[in-house]
């Protein structure tokens, strides 16, 4: 057998069980059917129908796998400058062109403890989330919810915690959810939705645990200088590259650079 043959049938082999096991640990988590036409009115790319958008997630998505398979990675951070520039729905949207890859699963965590919202792209109100793992009342499969798309799955955070949030991303628990996600979930591709880097320093404290991030910048909107300190208080992050949201000619409406 040639040399790269062996050595991916062997690795094959060693991950095995550990797939066998992560399926286990997904079978069983909780469907909520997400209509249509909610998932179009929150811009969900499985139903956009302008080929360019979903063109260019598939496009970011084989950039951002490439890297990550190069490098044997699996946990991606989405943030941004400042706020409302398109992360959460970056993160989510990349999430799912990911999962509509043969092979690939997927899963978002929403890690904006101030400004939680990956629930609400899919209008699901959970009764349970992310603080409920933070709190060690909950263990991550019993919160992961689909809302109806294979292959793909959200951790979701249900309120906003003002105040404590820098704490609680750089909190020890935290850190147990990546490493814990790193374990068990090693199979999927995790994106973790970051608050701005600019809003406190939860990003700066929580992103080098993580193995690279994404920055999205919306197109006229983010400035020079703000994206110049953000990069300043990076420096230690894996910066995977940036992404240009909200782009005024359609054509353009995402792209993706190196940093
Ligand atoms: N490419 C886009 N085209 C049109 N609207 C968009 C695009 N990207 C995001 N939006 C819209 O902009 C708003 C903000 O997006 P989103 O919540 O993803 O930003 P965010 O950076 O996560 O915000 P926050 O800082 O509050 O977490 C949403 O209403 C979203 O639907
Ligand atoms: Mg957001």
């Amino acid at each position: 057998m040639a040399k790269g043959k062996q050595s991916r049938a062997k690795q094959e082999i060693e991950q095995a069980p550990t797939r066998v096991a992560e399926e286990a640990l997904i079978k069983n988590i909780r469907t909520i059917n997400v209509p249509q036409p909610v998932l179009r009115r929150n811009r969900v790319i499985t139903t956009l129908e302008d080929g360019r958008i979903v063109d260019s997630y598939k496009l970011l998505r084989t950039r951002v796998l490439r890297a990550m398979q190069q490098n044997g990675w699996n946990t991606l951070g989405v943030t941004s400058a400042g706020p409302n520039v398109g992360k959460t729905l970056t993160s989510v949207n990349l999430a799912i062109s990911i999962s509509l890859k043969d092979n690939l699963s997927a899963m978002v965590v929403d890690t904006d403890l101030r400004r939680p919202s990956v629930h609400s792209i899919f209008e699901i109100h959970p009764d349970f989330g992310l603080e409920d793992y933070l709190a060690g009342k909950a263990s991550i499969p019993s919160l992961l919810i689909n809302p109806g798309i294979e292959h793909f799955s959200l951790l979701p955070n249900k309120g906003s915690r003002d105040g404590a949030s820098s704490e609680l991303l750089g909190s020890p628990r935290m850190l147990q959810l990546v490493d814990e996600i790193k374990a068990h979930f090693a199979q999927q591709i995790v994106i973790f939705d970051l608050p701005p880097v600019l809003v406190g320093d939860d990003v700066v404290a929580f992103a080098p645990h993580l193995d690279a991030v994404l920055v999205v910048i919306e197109d006229g909107k983010t400035q020079t200088p703000e994206l110049t300190h953000t990069f300043e208080l990076m420096s230690e992050i894996n910066i995977l590259g940036t992404v240009l949201n909200k782009s005024n000619d359609a054509l353009k409406n995402m792209e993706y650079y190196y940093y």
